[in-house]
Formats: structure tokens, C-alpha cells, sequence
């Protein structure tokens, strides 16, 4: 069975208006595992280093604001093809983009504000868990596995 782990966050959006539970259930519905989980008000310097490749990009002043101007919620998900498919339970960047029945799908409609944060690659998943949970995350068996495996 496949361990991968992916960086998945709500941001501030999504913890103020109340869709923590419904974002983390499309996760335990799917039968991905959870191996850590944090709410915290990010800093800058934090966010900065988890956007490095945005800096230069004019949107960046904005999204460091929106992503400061509450807690945010990150989690670590773990299971087959855990950095794909949770893009896909996400929906497209542009929640305009996005399918119904995708978290952005069903629950925003500007990219500016679009709910959830996944990694794009394995590479990055484990970089932005390192970042995030510097602390690890948790090892554990989980017997209900022999269902969905
Ligand atoms: S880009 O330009 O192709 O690098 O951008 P993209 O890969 O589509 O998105 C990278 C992250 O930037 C966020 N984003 C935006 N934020 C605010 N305003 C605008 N216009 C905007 N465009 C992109 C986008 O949500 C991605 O953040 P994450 O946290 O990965 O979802």
C-alpha cells in the first residue's frame, strides 16, 4: 500500500465560514488517511517561504493578506496517490474552473479567495509537510485500511 503524503490547508476563508468539518470529510470519505492536523495564524515569514515561487507574481501582496487575515487549518493526508487525487477533491485553482462535487466546486467561486491549499507535486508535498510540521506527523495503523485497500 502506498504511503504518500500530501500538504493540504484550508485557509482563512474556509475556517471563517465554517467548512473545516465538510473540507476534512471529503478526505475521510474518500479514505484518506489523517496524519496531522494544526490550526494557526501564519506569519509572513512562514507563508513567504511556503509561497517562494509566487513572490514575483503580482498577485502575491494579495494573497499574503488574505492568507494573514485569519487562522488557517493544515493537514497531512496520507494514502494511494494522496498528491493527485486530493488536487482533485480540491477542484481547479480557479474555482470558476471547478466541478461541481470538487470542494471548490460546491463551495466558492473566486480564485482569490478559493478555500484550500494542496501540494502540486511529492517533491513539494514533502517540503511543505517539513515546513508546516517540523515537529513530524503521526505514524499509526489504521485497521479499517483492509476496507478500503
Ligand atoms: S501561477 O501564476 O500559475 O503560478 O499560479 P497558480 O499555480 O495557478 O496558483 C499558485 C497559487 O497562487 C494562488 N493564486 C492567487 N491568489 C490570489 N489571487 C490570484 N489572482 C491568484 N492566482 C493564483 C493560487 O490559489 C495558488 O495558491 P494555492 O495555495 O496553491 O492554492
Amino acid at each position: 500500500m502506498s504511503q504518500e503524503r500530501t500538504y493540504i490547508m484550508v485557509k482563512p476563508d474556509g475556517v471563517e465560514r465554517g467548512l473545516v468539518g465538510k473540507i476534512i470529510s471529503r478526505f475521510e470519505q474518500r479514505g484518506y488517511k489523517l496524519a496531522a492536523i494544526r490550526l494557526l495564524k501564519a506569519d509572513q515569514a512562514l507563508l513567504s517561504q511556503h509561497y517562494a515561487d509566487l513572490a514575483e507574481k503580482p498577485f502575491f501582496p494579495r494573497l499574503m493578506a488574505y492568507m494573514t487575515s485569519g487562522p488557517v487549518v493544515g493537514m497531512v493526508w496520507e494514502g494511494k496517490d494522496a498528491v493527485r487525487t486530493g488536487r482533485t477533491l480540491l477542484g481547479e485553482t480557479n474555482p470558476l474552473n471547478s466541478a461541481p462535487g470538487t470542494i471548490r466546486g460546491d463551495f466558492c467561486i473566486d480564485v482569490g479567495k478559493n478555500l484550500c491549499h494542496g501540494s502540486d507535486s511529492v517533491e513539494n508535498a514533502n517540503k511543505e509537510i517539513a515546513l508546516w510540521f517540523p515537529q513530524g506527523v503521526c505514524s499509526y495503523d489504521r485497521p479499517s485500511d483492509r476496507l478500503i485497500y
